[in-house]
């Protein structure tokens, strides 16, 4: 099962944006634009599962939009693997998500069918 997020224009070149594709009522996922890459990971800092990462509405980024960051207690991860490298969970990892982008430029997330957040 897949789920269209947005097109590949609603996600800011070089930002973030959160998505709530399970109706769970708080963005659940975050997805982050480096060209016509997307990443994506569960919202859920593995410092304190289930605690929401962004700062603000679809602030997942350091402010040299080089980091995602958890607003909890400063961790950073790379956004390319989601590693953390920096902070209390230091070599610990997001969740990462399969996003891809089709020939429309839609962005999609593939779900597995047991994922809940
Ligand atoms: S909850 Fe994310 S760094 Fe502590």
């Amino acid at each position: 099962m897949r789920v269209r997020l947005c097109h590949l224009h609603d996600l800011p070149d070089g930002g973030s944006r959160g998505f709530d594709p399970c109706e769970a009522g708080r963005d659940t996922i975050l997805a982050l634009r480096d060209g016509r890459r997307v990443y994506g990971y569960l919202d859920d800092c593995p410092h304190h599962p289930g605690a929401p990462m962004a700062w603000r509405k679809d602030a997942y980024l350091n402010g040299s939009g080089t980091r995602i960051v958890c607003h909890g207690h400063g961790a950073q991860f790379d956004i390319a693997t989601g590693t953390c490298v920096l902070g209390p969970c230091f070599g610990q990892a997001l969740t990462s998500l399969n996003l891809n982008v089709d020939e429309q430029d839609d962005v999609w997330l593939r779900l597995l069918s047991a994922w809940r957040p």
